[in-house]
């Protein structure tokens, strides 16, 4: 099947790129010239479309403002050369889509059109992945109730959507974590492990109350004891104890991060010990405490690994007196990004290259 077969196309007539600075364009305030639309109705998704990028006519009955009904992904594309862009573990992404979209009711999205969308308007609008070092064009798929109607209930139409972003690098700056015993993330049989957007809107108070107290993010704990670690707002947590990379287990209420998944493989790989297990917030104390804690960073696609400088729980701290990423995250980003920028082999077979039209 080829493109035009999947998709219905129409191209901009005007290309907004040179009112954009792709060296600089700070993260999801800039969109590419073309967008994704598919509609789900009478119990199927209907051909998708692919468009100038503009806004959507919405009435304010619309379900999905209501009640949440909503699941989205995000993952990057890299520039490698005029004629190639690089897209790491995609498929991973509509997997994990699948689940969201089954946890919340969602009619799945169709492999095909989330797959082949991506490409095509990585095709369309290569000129939109930045070639500044460490820049990428960030791609955000998304899926959510489109019934007109108010009312709690599994809605009977849907939107999916692809739009794509050009982002900057992330600052590497060392964040502050702190645990919280009056707020969780999730609960064992909640939607934790979906990336769905009432999760995000459940930590937003919990972070404003962190960020008051002088820390960056929250490090979610177990919502039943109040003593595991789960994971930081947008990123799954590692700690190197002892010269062992010990991450939380994933049990239903973390999300299952691609990031995390890779640097497990690549622990693996290199026969670094690495374990995945429950994880006592003292323990890390303690760790700490006894100079065994090496290092902690957060792994998410935005950042990749994100050196963590404080632990704060219980109105104790253990700290690390670093300015970047520690020699383990260090090793962990190096070989995950010159991966996703075709700068180092690909044993893993993550790489999805996309040919572009110079
Ligand atoms: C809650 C949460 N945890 C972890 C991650 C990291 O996942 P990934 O590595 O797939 O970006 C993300 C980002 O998507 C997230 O939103």
């Amino acid at each position: 099947m080829t493109t035009d077969t999947i998709f219905d196309i129409t191209r901009t007539s005007s290309s907004r790129i040179n009112n954009v600075d792709l060296d600089n364009p700070g993260f999801g305030r800039e969109f590419a010239d073309h967008m994704l639309e598919a509609e789900y109705r009478d119990g199927r998704w209907q051909q998708p479309e692919i468009k100038p990028y503009g806004s959507i006519e919405i009435t304010p009955a619309l379900s999905v403002l209501h009640y949440a009904q909503s699941v989205f992904e995000g993952t990057k594309a890299y520039y490698v050369d005029g004629e190639t862009v690089n897209l790491f573990r995609v498929e991973k992404n509509f997997e994990r889509m699948v689940r969201s979209c089954e946890r919340m009711c969602i009619p799945k999205v169709e492999r095909e059109v989330f797959l082949e969308g991506i490409k095509e308007l990585i095709k369309l609008d290569h000129k939109w992945v930045p070639q500044k070092d460490g820049n990428s064009l960030y791609i955000r798929p998304f899926a959510c109730a489109f019934d007109p109607i108010i009312s709690a209930r599994v809605a009977e139409q849907y939107r999916f959507y692809i739009i794509t972003s050009p982002v900057g690098s992330y600052y590497d700056r060392p964040v502050k974590l702190t645990t919280t015993q009056q707020y969780v993330r999730a609960v064992k049989g909640g939607v934790g492990a979906a990336k769905t957007a009432g999760n995000y809107a459940a930590s937003l108070y919990p972070a404003q109350q962190a960020k008051k107290q002088g820390f960056d993010q929250v490090l979610w704990l177990d919502a039943e004891e109040h003593k595991y670690v789960e994971e930081v707002g947008t990123m799954n947590i590692f700690f190197v104890i002892d010269g062992v990379l010990v991450t939380p287990s994933l049990r239903g209420t973390i999300l299952p991060g691609v990031t995390r998944d890779s640097i497990i493989q690549l622990a693996k790989h290199w026969d670094m010990p690495v374990e995945e297990r429950r994880i006592s917030i003292e323990e890390v104390m303690q760790a700490g405490e006894d100079g065994k804690l090496e290092e902690v960073f957060g792994a998410g696609t935005a950042a990749v690994v994100a050196p963590v400088e404080e632990v704060h729980h219980d109105g104790q701290s253990v700290t690390f007196d670093i300015e970047g990423r520690g020699p383990v995250g260090q090793k962990f980003y190096d070989a995950i990004t010159d991966i996703q920028y075709g700068q180092a082999e690909d044993p893993f077979d993550w790489i999805t290259s996309v040919k572009v039209n110079k």
